[in-house]
Formats: C-alpha cells, structure tokens, sequence
C-alpha cells in the first residue's frame, strides 16, 4: 500500500497505514511471533475494538519470505462464495506482471473462473459458477498450490462466524480436516460477532476447538492513545489539551471506534486550538445525529428492558445485575425478570458480557453512544 494523507487524521471505517494506527506493538508483534511458529490465531474482542486494523497493521509488517492474504467473509452466502473471495484476495494480493504474479494468475484460470474487473477500483475478481463436491476440491487446490510455494502464506478470514451461516453442512469441520494438512499456510481468524466466534473455537463440541490460539484483543492504553491523538492534532496544526484528550478517552471508556469517530468530528469542527465548549457541543451533536436510530432500539424494548438498560448505562460496568442495592437503586423489579430482559439485551447486542482482568463477569451497554444518551435519558 503506498502512502495515504488523509485530510482528516481519525479514519473511523478502515485501515489506512501505521502512521494513523496507534499502537498495537506488542500485539503485532504476538501475532507475527505465532505465524513464525506455524501457528494460527483467532483474535477476539467486543465489536470495534480494532481487530481488522490490527491484521492488516500485521499483514503489512510479515517478516520476508512471507505474504498475506485478506479475505472478509461478510458477504458470502455459501462455499462457492468463500471460493469466489479467496480466489480474487489471491490474485489481488500479487503484481499481475511479476514473475510470480503469472505462476499465481495462471493457476487461479487453471480452475475456470470468470474474471472481470471491479467497476471502482479496477481489481480483479475471480468468480466460480460451481457446487458441492467441486467447490471442495478447488478450496483444496488453492490451499495446496499456496502449501507449494517457496513462499509462506498467512490468510486472515474476518467475519469467519459467517460460515456458520452457509448451507453446506459441517463447513467447519471440512475446513478444520483441510487446514490442519497445511505446513506452508497459517490463518489469523476474526470476526466482529464475538459470542459465534467463542462458541466456534473455544466449544469442545466444535471442530476448531483449540485448533489456534486465542488472542483478546483489549483497549488501547490510556496514555499511549492519548499521546497519539495529540500528535496528530499537532501534526495537522492544531492544537488540544491534555484535559481535553483525556475527557474524550473517557467518555468514549477508550473504545477505539468510538474514540476514533469522536476525535474525527472536533478535528473536523476545530480551527487552531480546541476548546473544552467545541468538545462539548460535538459530543452533543454526535448523539443527536443517531438520535433517530437509538429511538428505535428503545422502542424495541419492553419497560422493563428499557429501564434495565438505563440503569447498566449509569453504571457503566455491572458486576451483579441482581444484587439487592442495584435492584433498589434503578427501581428495578424482581430479579426473575431482570435476568429475563438482561439475555433479551444481550440477544439484540444492546448489552455484553465480558471478564475483567480478575476473571470476574461484567455486564455493559454494547454501543458507547447508546450508554451516554440512554444515561441522559
Ligand atoms: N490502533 C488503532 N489506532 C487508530 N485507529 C484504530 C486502531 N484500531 C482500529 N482503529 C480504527 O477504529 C475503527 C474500528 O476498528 P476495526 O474496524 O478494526 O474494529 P473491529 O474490532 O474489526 O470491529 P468489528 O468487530 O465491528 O469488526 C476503524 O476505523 C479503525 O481504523
Ligand atoms: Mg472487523
């Protein structure tokens, strides 16, 4: 990837090189440490928390000798499609007109498919028109040419609970039998739906339990981003306190997205030197912006849900959803029901659970704008 300047440094979509990537070294540098042992990976965590950006920040820095591959999974609805995905991050991922670019490209139209050209950005895309057993054996054919090369591949499958979602059975397990043949090939699994992603790799009853080592991925250090969001400020000409950083790290609970999205509007909205008002009137904006969608998930919800959500939003973090004093502080009802509204919140990700660093399960409110408007509410 060349170099990209951006005009505003706080990307809040994808990944557009280290310079606006904070941190993630030593992260990096565990997931670089596993594919130098032949070990794939499944990176976890809550929804944006930066999982994409850490693999392509990884897949830009692989030692020599390696190349990678990036496939997001979202879209497809079978294994013909994961064929199609594969096959075009393949060809995309070498110069058509290298000495090895040919040996790839004339493999990938070995097995048929119909290249044409992404109307945008003039790509390459490979598409198979095949089914069962065929579509098997050119999964199997492509991971065997890469397990050939001189070269070692690492292919990193985001949105992988997808497959969960194709209409060939045991997919996952089919997929397990053929990777685990691989010596040359080495996998980084992700994907944002976190309870599907624990139950595929972490469920005895699952195919790829303890087939790859886990990776959580947590929030970025306090102080570190915090440096960070300043230099780039600085760097653009501008200028924001150290108060001021501080106050949105923490109105965000330094939830990269949601960090990232607040930093891009008082970027955008700033001239020289932020101030604590223009802060304030962002962060206002931004919850009225989604207002619309946030009165929709409220009105998806029964009384008691809602007043449920409204009393995690206060707390932030709830260890004990049932306890007496929690119940009596949000004027809660019985217990009975609140367990019954808390995995009706969880089922439509309003709510998560998660471990602290002492093992202990907490309860919070999933999207950091919802908390802070539904704790206005
Ligand atoms: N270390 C970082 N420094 C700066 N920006 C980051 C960092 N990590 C992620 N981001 C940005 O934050 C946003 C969310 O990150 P990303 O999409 O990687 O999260 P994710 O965990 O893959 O989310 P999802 O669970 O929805 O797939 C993106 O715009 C990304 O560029
Ligand atoms: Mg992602």
């Amino acid at each position: 990837m060349g170099k990209i300047i951006l005009s505003n440094p706080f990307p809040v979509n994808t990944y557009y090189g280290a310079e606006y990537f904070c941190d993630r070294d030593d992260e990096t540098a565990r997931l670089i440490s596993a594919i130098r042992s032949g070990n794939s990976t499944t990176l976890l965590s809550i929804r944006r928390m930066g999982k994409t950006g850490l693999i392509q920040h990884t897949l830009l820095q692989l030692p020599l000798g390696y190349k990678g591959v990036y496939v997001d999974i979202l879209e497809t609805e079978n294994l013909n499609h994961f064929l199609n995905v594969l096959a075009t991050a393949i060809i995309n991922s070498v110069p058509e007109k290298s000495k090895l670019g040919t040996k790839v490209w004339n493999f990938i139209k070995s097995l048929r498919p119909t290249i044409s050209f992404d109307s945008l950005t003039g790509n390459p895309q490979a598409f198979f028109d095949i089914k069962g057993k065929e579509v098997e054996l050119s999964i199997s054919a492509v991971l065997q040419f890469l397990e050939s090369q001189s070269f070692k591949t690492v292919i990193a499958i985001d949105e992988f609970q997808q497959i969960l979602k194709y209409p060939e059975q045991f997919t996952d397990a089919w997929l397990r039998s053929r990777i685990q043949q691989l010596k040359n090939v080495v996998f980084i699994f992700s994907g944002s739906q976190q309870h599907l992603m624990t139950e595929l790799f972490t469920s005895p009853q699952r195919p790829f339990y303890r087939s790859t080592q886990i990776m959580k991925l947590g929030k970025l250090n306090g102080e570190v981003y915090g440096t960070f969001i300043r230099s780039l400020f600085r760097r653009y000409g501008k200028e924001i306190d150290q108060g001021l950083v501080d106050e949105i790290l923490d109105w965000a609970k330094t939830h990269t997205f949601y960090v990232q999205q607040v930093c891009n509007q008082v970027f955008a909205a700033s001239d020289k030197k932020v101030t604590h008002e223009l802060v304030k009137a962002q962060l206002h904006l931004l919850l009225k912006e989604q207002e619309t969608m946030f009165f929709t998930f409220r009105n998806m919800l029964t009384a008691p849900q809602w007043q449920l959500l409204k009393a995690v939003a206060h707390e932030g973090i709830v260890y004990q959803p049932t306890a007496k004093h929690f119940l009596a502080r949000h004027h809660l009802n019985a217990s009975a029901t609140v367990l019954r509204s808390l995995k009706t919140l969880q089922e439509h990700e309003l709510v998560y659970t998660d471990f602290d660093d002492e093992g202990r399960l907490y309860y919070s409110v999933y999207d950091v704008f919802f908390q802070r408007w539904a704790e206005g509410r």
